[in-house]
């Protein structure tokens, strides 16, 4: 795959394409608008990635998805059928307000993202990296103490397309386990929280999914 697909052009969207496009994937990107009307400011802030139609970007294989969650239901579940989907957002009440449907405690809102987009393969991963740190903090596979993200999802398959991204963008994937498991790792948690290499990482993971904490 050398082409990936980006919904939102924010902070994240556009971190995510400069971080991807430096590690030679080709990029579309798009908003709700039409891409005519992001074109100049996609040129500027992610110079060589190409602003297109949400369809366009929704139709690769790999879509990264990073509107704000509130919009989660402006997305058109359709565009991602069949897609490998990276779900970057978090539920952030203060930003987004109480949204019910991410006040179920036995539910990451990841999952909630699952449901609603029932026919792709949702992978929960680059959510806890902040935007500017996603272009500082990488590092070539194999160098000590390379930091680790974690990626949780229900598909194999696209958790191996997402790992093989995660590392092409820098940092060591590690596979929390199902997209349940994404609970350990959304705002308010010590995953969340820091920045880990991946043995840190994976012990933090095994902490919090012992039985009694999912
Ligand atoms: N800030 C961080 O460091 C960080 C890190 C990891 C994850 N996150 C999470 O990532 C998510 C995005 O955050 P952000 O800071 O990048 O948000 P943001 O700066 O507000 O950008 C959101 C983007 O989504 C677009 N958008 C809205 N609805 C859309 C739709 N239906 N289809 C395509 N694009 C759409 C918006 O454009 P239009 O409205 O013009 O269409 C905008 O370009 C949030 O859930 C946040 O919690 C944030």
């Amino acid at each position: 795959m050398t082409t990936i697909g980006i919904l939102g052009a924010g902070r994240v969207g556009t971190a995510v394409a400069r971080q991807a496009m430096k590690a030679g994937y080709d990029v579309k990107i798009a908003t709700a608008k039409p891409a005519e009307e992001i074109r100049m400011i996609v040129d500027i802030v992610t110079p060589g990635a190409q602003a297109v139609e949400a369809s366009e970007a929704a139709s690769q294989e790999l879509v990264i998805l990073a509107v704000p969650l509130h919009k989660y239901r402006t997305v058109d579940p359709e565009l991602l059928a069949g897609r490998t989907v990276i779900d970057v957002m978090n539920y952030w009440a203060p930003v987004d307000g109480v949204i019910a449907d991410f006040e179920q405690a036995d539910l990451g809102s990841s999952e909630v993202i699952q449901q609603y987009l029932a026919e792709s393969h949702v992978v929960k991963s680059l959510n806890h990296i902040g935007y500017h740190e996603l272009e500082e903090d990488d590092q070539p596979s194999g160098a000590q103490g390379r930091r680790a993200l974690a990626l949780a999802g229900d598909d194999a398959r696209s958790k191996a397309v997402v790992a093989e991204f995660i590392d092409r963008l820098g940092y060591d994937a590690i596979d929390a386990g199902p997209l349940a498991a994404g609970r350990a790792y959304q705002p308010g948690t010590d995953i969340f929280n820091g920045s880990h290499s991946a043995e840190q990482l994976s012990a933090l993971l095994e902490a919090a999914l012992q039985p009694s904490h999912v």
